[in-house]
């Protein structure tokens, strides 16, 4: 049977007033489904919420949409893995194209930001992607390939079993343009070939950019898909039930 994973990344939306409002309609609408799972990656001051009001639920997870890669001290505005462990994180969301690109986060800090999420025992869930200039230079694998290297390269194949990736190209979040299914296979199955050369078995890779209601059917078709993470369109209870119920054949 084919394992399908839906994350939502809630971005800088969802208070916890929303947050109990949406779950609440959420699990009235959602029951587990074989295969299938559903996480929720809200902002920092939600997580508890949520975390709290899916307990129970295996199917179900919350976590962190970025962490520091300190477990503590003087880093104001930052969070640690033991404080989203606290709060109910089971995974972490690393080097996201908005971190990269709107806050500068680096290859090295990502491989700093894995190694820390894994020896809290959180799920690393690794961002990649391509810009538009990139893609249209030839450069896509090239760039997957750097950021794959820049996070994970060094990690013994036990570590690296526990990682998921998602790969969003950097020219379709947000933007209504998402990658085709076949663009998205090549890479995928690109990023499978550098993991399993390492030793992973079976990695799970997520799509994501400008996944909604419309293209879903087609993009879980593709069985380089292991699932997706989708900002937008995971914001409405409404909206993100019937995308996570979308059949698969
Ligand atoms: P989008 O965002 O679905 O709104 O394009 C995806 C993401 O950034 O994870």
């Amino acid at each position: 049977m084919r394992s399908l994973l839906f994350a939502a990344n809630w971005k800088m939306h969802v208070g916890p007033a929303a947050a109990r409002a949406y779950i609440d309609q959420f699990l009235a609408g959602y029951q587990a489904q074989p295969g299938r799972r559903v996480w929720f990656f809200p902002p920092a001051t939600t997580l508890h919420t949520v975390s709290q009001l899916i307990t129970g639920r295996a199917d179900l997870a919350a976590g962190a949409q970025n962490v520091h890669w300190e477990p503590k001290g003087a880093f104001t505005g930052e969070i640690s893995v033991p404080l989203a462990v606290e709060a109910g994180a089971r995974a972490a969301l690393i080097g996201h194209s908005e971190r990269r690109h709107v806050f500068g986060e680096t290859d090295a800090e990502t491989g700093l930001k894995v190694r820390a999420v894994l020896a809290g025992g959180l799920v690393p869930v690794l961002c990649v992607g391509e810009k538009l200039e990139q893609r249209e230079a030839g450069e896509t694998l090239a760039v997957v390939q750097r950021q794959l290297a820049g996070a994970l390269e060094g990690l013994e194949a036990e570590a690296l079993r526990k990682v998921i990736i998602a790969y969003e190209p950097v020219w379709a979040i947000g933007t209504g343009k998402n990658a085709t299914p076949r663009d998205a296979a090549q890479v995928h199955a690109d990023i499978r070939g550098w993991l399993t050369q390492r030793g992973a078995t079976s990695p799970v890779i997520l799509y994501g950019g400008s996944v909604n209601l419309k293209n879903i059917a087609e993009l879980v078709a593709e069985r380089e898909l292991d699932g997706v993470l989708v900002g937008g369109a995971s914001l409405e209870a409404a909206t993100w039930l019937q995308l996570v119920s979308t059949p698969v054949s």
